[in-house]
């Protein structure tokens, strides 16, 4: 007997990466010697929470009304203008007239606005084969489904091919489409498109929509900034954007909690672009119905925290300059586990750069089960380990490949 509503029965936060990561966690108070590579957050070398300096310094200089009081449903106009000048960077002027943002708690609030507003129940959103699980969540939460495509073709490219397949189907089967797409640094891979992936996926968008088909192209961009290819790279793919058709819109799932380090603050973006002024109306309408209705608003520190570092200019220069920082540890730390990796011949999914490297692993929990007895914690989902390099040291970084390496030849 249980008093919970029939679709409530099954709700079970099956997430590996919460409950391992807590396992990790209490581990590592017991042993410092344990090596914690499940936590989605940036460390920095000396093994404590990497936060930028200049964000401690704007938290500072807010006011206890920019702190405290309630911010507005959508928030605040400078908020507003502040998520626009980061996310298009020198491509501003031609975008702000034909975007619209809302404020949400993180990228998940983005997730789940954008998930709601444009998918009827029961229809199925476009999913990457590798993806954070917490979108199969979050769709579950809004009596949505999901179907997936293959993140990668033969050649460890993006396999447009299968989305555009994917496409096909939806469209047929529940006349509208959302398609995730997770870049750059995607999680769990690492993967990055690249500008001629972009360039297509944006035309395969247009081309499916132009006989009216509703298609939403749902952008999460949660780590957009730790990219190789820095500011000018990943704004270049956003600039395309501008060429989608009426019946298409890009929602960005912006996130302050890995471009600022704020994950406990809770403070993101939706970030929707069309030329047509109507699909921007509607967006705010929805948007501000369904983050109203769930949260209310979002953290007014959180946001006014971004205004300050966007619109105070030496506060930016001194984050620019710190995020180069931290993009550079997470490069070196990449670097050094792929050279070791192949030394020991261990194989990984395709990586450009980002938090995560992932290895294929057909016995993933054994291989897990046996790295936690020398005390190494990773993630295992599936047919793949998720190694979080940034939560690691460099030097950890260098011995990991070798470890997880004999953890898979044992338990095959
Ligand atoms: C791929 C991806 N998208 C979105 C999020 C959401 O993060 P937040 O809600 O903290 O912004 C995460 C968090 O780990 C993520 O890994």
């Amino acid at each position: 007997m249980t008093l919970l509503a029939k679709r409530s029965i099954t709700k079970e936060d099956k997430s590996a990466i919460i409950t391992l990561g807590a396992i990790a966690r209490e581990e590592k108070k017991k042993n410092p010697a344990v090596v914690n590579a499940t936590i989605g957050m940036l460390y920095g070398e000396d093994g404590k929470l990497f936060s930028y300096k200049c964000v401690d310094k704007a938290l500072n200089a807010l006011s206890a009304e920019e702190k405290y009081a309630y911010a507005s449903t959508p928030g605040s106009k400078e908020f507003h203008d502040a998520v626009k000048r980061w996310v298009f960077a020198s491509y501003y002027d031609e975008f702000k007239d034909i975007s619209a943002v809302m404020a949400t708690p993180g990228g998940t609030g983005a997730l789940s606005n954008t998930f709601a507003n444009y998918l009827d129940e029961n229809d199925k959103a476009l999913l990457p084969s590798y993806m954070w699980g917490n979108y199969k969540q979050v769709l579950y939460e809004n009596h949505q489904d999901y179907m997936t495509y293959d993140l990668f073709n033969k050649e460890g490219g993006f396999n447009l091919a299968d989305v555009k397949a994917k496409m096909e189907l939806l469209k047929k089967e529940q006349g509208r489409i959302l398609l995730l797409i997770n870049d750059p640094c995607q999680n769990p891979t690492g993967y990055c498109m690249t500008d001629k992936e972009w360039e297509d996926l944006v035309d395969a968008v247009n081309e499916i929509s132009k006989d009216g088909t509703p298609v939403v192209l749902l952008h999460d961009m949660a780590y957009i900034d730790y990219a190789k290819s820095g500011i000018a790279g990943t704004r270049k793919n956003i600039a395309l954007f501008k060429k989608l058709n009426k019946n298409a819109m890009a929602i960005m799932a912006f996130s302050c909690s890995k471009t600022l380090a704020l994950y406990g603050v809770r403070i993101g973006a939706q970030v929707a672009v069309s030329n047509e002024k109507s699909n921007l109306v509607d967006f705010n309408n929805a948007a501000k119905f369904s983050s109203r209705s769930k949260w209310s608003n979002s953290t007014n520190l959180g946001a006014n925290l971004l205004a300050k570092i966007v619109f105070d200019e030496s506060l930016r220069k001194s984050f620019e300059i710190e995020l180069k920082d931290a993009q550079d540890m997470l490069i070196e730390r990449a670097n050094i586990f792929l050279k070791e990796a192949e030394k020991v011949n261990l194989v990984t999914l395709p990586f450009s750069c980002g938090f995560f490297v992932t290895i294929p692993c057909e016995k993933s929990e054994a291989a897990y089960e046996y790295l936690v007895k020398k005390n190494v914690h990773i993630i295992p989902m599936g047919k793949v380990l998720r190694v979080a390099i940034c939560s690691v040291s460099k030097d950890e970084c260098a011995a990991l490949p070798k470890a997880i390496k004999e953890a898979i030849d044992a338990t095959k």
